[in-house]
C-alpha cells in the first residue's frame, strides 16, 4: 500500500554536511519527496514532537539535541514507506544497525543518530501534519 512517512534529517546530519548524502540515499531507495523544509526546533516544539518519550531518561538530552541546530523535515511517499524507511536507516543505536544502513554508516551514537523515521503509517500522517500544511505537500512535479 502507498504510505507516507515523516523523516527528519537531525541537527547532527545538517551540522556535519551529510544532508546531501542522506537525501541521495532516500532518492535512490525510491521515496518521493512531497515536502521538504529547513527548521530550527525549540525546546517547546522539539519536546512536543517527541512528547511520546516525555518522562523517559533520555528525554531532556533528546530535546536539547533536537533543538541544537537546524533540522530538515521531509514528507515521503512510497509503497510500504514506513517499514522501508526504517530499513533504510537501521536500528536506533548505530552499533545495532545493519551494515549499509544510514545510521550504521553515518551516526555517531544512539542519541545523535542522523535521522528520524515515523514508526507507523498513522504516526506518519500525524508527524507530517506537525511540519507541513496540505498545500506544502506536492504530489506531482
Ligand atoms: P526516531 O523516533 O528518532 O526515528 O528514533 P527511533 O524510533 O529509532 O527511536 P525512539 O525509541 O523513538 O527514540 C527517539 C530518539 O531518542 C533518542 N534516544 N536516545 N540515549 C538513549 O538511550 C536514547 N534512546 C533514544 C534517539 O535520538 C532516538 O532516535
Ligand atoms: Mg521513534
Amino acid at each position: 500500500m502507498v504510505e507516507r512517512t515523516l523523516a527528519i534529517l537531525k541537527p547532527d546530519c545538517v551540522r556535519r554536511n551529510l544532508a546531501g548524502e542522506v537525501l541521495a540515499r532516500i532518492e535512490k531507495a525510491g521515496f518521493r519527496i512531497l515536502g521538504m523544509k529547513m527548521v530550527k526546533l525549540t525546546a517547546e516544539t522539539g519536546g512536543g514532537f517527541y512528547a511520546v518519550h516525555r518522562g523517559r531518561p533520555f528525554f531532556n538530552d533528546l530535546v536539547a539535541f533536537m533543538s541544537s541546530g537546524k533540522c530538515i523535515p521531509l514528507a515521503l511517499e512510497k509503497e510500504n514507506a514506513v517499514a522501508d524507511f526504517r530499513s533504510l536507516i537501521g536500528a536506533t543505536d548505530p552499533k545495532d544497525a545493519a551494515p549499509g544502513t544510514v545510521r550504521r554508516d553515518l551516526a555517531s551514537s544512539k542519541g545523535e543518530n542522523i535521522v528520524h523515521g515515523s514508526d507507523s503509517p498513522e504516526n506518519g500522517r500525524i508527524e507530517i501534519a506537525f511540519f507541513f500544511s496540505e498545500r506544502e505537500l506536492i504530489q506531482n512535479a
